[in-house]
Formats: C-alpha cells, structure tokens, sequence
C-alpha cells in the first residue's frame, strides 16, 4: 500500500498531468487557458483572484524553500531549527491563509453569480475544489497542527521523498512517520496535479514571462490627429 500511495500513484499522477498537458497543447490548443469571466463579474474576481495568485506565488516559495534545499542547506548557513520553523509558520501560515481567503472567493462567486455559474463546465468545479482542499488541508497544517502539537520537521522525512522523487530514486520508506494531514494534503495535491490538464489550470503553463521584453504594440488613432 505505501509503495502504491508514495511511489506508483505519484508517477502516475505527474505521467498524466505531462502527458495530458502535451496532448492538449498539441490537439486542443483552441481551448488552452483560463477562459476569462471578468466581463461577467468583476469586483470579487479581483479581490480573490489577486489573493489567490499573490498567495499562491508565496505558498510556492515556501515549497522550494522548505522541500527542494536540503536541511543541511539551512545548517551551513548556520539557520537554526527554531529560526526556520518560526519564519515558515509566520509567513507560510499568513500566505495560505490569504490564498485560502482567496479560493473561498473564487468558489463562491462562481456557485453563487448565476452569470459566472451559467458560464462555468463541470472541470472549473473540480478544480476549485480540489485546490481549496489542498490549501485548506497546508494551511491547516501550518497554522493550526503546528501549534498544537509542535512544528513538523518535514525537512527531514517530506523534503527528501520528494526529491528523490524528482530523480528517479523513489524511497516510499521516508513517508511512513509523516502525520495522517500532511499525507492527506500530498495525496489531494498529487491528485489535482492528475486533473490538471482537463482544467483551466493549464494557464499555469503560459505565463508570459516574456511579456516585458516583447516589442510593444503601438496604437494610433483613426481618426486625424490634432495639431496644437
Ligand atoms: C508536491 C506536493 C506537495 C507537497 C509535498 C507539499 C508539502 C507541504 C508541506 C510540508 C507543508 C508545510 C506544512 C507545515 O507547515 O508543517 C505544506 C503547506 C502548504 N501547502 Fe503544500 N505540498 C504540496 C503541494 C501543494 C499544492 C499543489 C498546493 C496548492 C495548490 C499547496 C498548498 C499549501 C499551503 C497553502 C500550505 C500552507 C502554507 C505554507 O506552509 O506555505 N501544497 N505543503
């Protein structure tokens, strides 16, 4: 069972959000991004949307931070335990919870503005779901597991599963003393990465990073211009 929940359903997971993602782009590109509802609904898409999309670029930081530089990072740099804990539930805990505040928004203008639900499929749903269980899932355990019963050291167990994940070196043997939530958050995120491609979360993959350095488009008017 652990081999299938920590090594076999992960691959299978990110198998189907690459393939799925290539097949998309290549076969439906028509339909490839976020199909915008702003022209429907306006102010709480961008209250929870900004929310959301800053806190989400926080809570991704703080993934790297915490799961892809080993411990032994923070050691030689002389970063102690007490330190870092402090800092990742200080910072970690206010961007879920500003990205959570955002996803609730999200969720509930599109189930409650008729025009924004009549506009919606069944996958924006889905995915909404799925990522305000994710979230709601870290942000617990950040801001609430962790004062209860102590910060988790998952820089220790979590951080290196994973990145022995991404090597090709799975060890589902790390994962075993993981607490249940944290193991329910990692499951609900491998599962939404599964879902991914059917979803309009594939605009992830287009960010336009090279937006700034595109030559600008210039615009002039039909009409004559004035002369002063
Ligand atoms: C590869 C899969 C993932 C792993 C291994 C993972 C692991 C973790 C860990 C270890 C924590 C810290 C818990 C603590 O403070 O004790 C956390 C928190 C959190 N995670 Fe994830 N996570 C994953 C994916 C995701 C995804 C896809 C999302 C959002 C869509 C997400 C959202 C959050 C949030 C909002 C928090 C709480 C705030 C924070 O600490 O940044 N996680 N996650």
């Amino acid at each position: 069972m652990s081999q299938f929940l920590w090594v076999i359903f992960p691959y299978l997971a990110l198998a189907l959000m690459i393939v799925g993602s290539l097949y998309r782009f290549v076969y439906g590109q028509r339909g490839w991004g976020s199909k915008s509802s702003e022209i429907l609904e306006k102010k709480w898409l961008r209250r929870g949307s900004l929310m959301f999309h800053w806190g989400m670029l926080f809570v991704f930081g703080g993934h790297v931070m915490g799961l892809l530089i080993p411990i032994s990072v923070y050691h030689a740099l002389g970063v102690s335990t007490e330190f870092y804990h402090f800092n990742a539930d200080l910072f970690g805990g206010l961007a879920g919870l500003i990205t959570f505040a955002g996803v609730v928004i999200l969720l509930w203008r599109r189930t409650f503005d008729s025009r924004v639900r009549a506009n919606s499929s069944t996958s924006d749903f889905v995915a909404l779901i799925l990522l305000l269980i994710v979230i709601g899932i870290g942000t617990f355990e950040t801001v609430g597991y962790n004062n209860i019963f102590g910060a988790y050291e998952y820089r220790t167990t979590i951080g290196p599963w994973i990145r022995e994940l991404v090597v090709l070196h799975p060890n589902a043997a790390l994962m075993k003393s993981v607490p249940v939530v944290l193991k329910a958050h990692i499951l609900a995120a491998f599962s939404l990465f599964a879902i991914w491609p059917f979803t309009r979360l594939v605009h992830v993959f287009s960010l336009p990073i090279r937006y700034p350095l595109r030559a600008p488009v210039q615009y002039r008017s039909r009409n004559r211009y004035r002369h002063y």
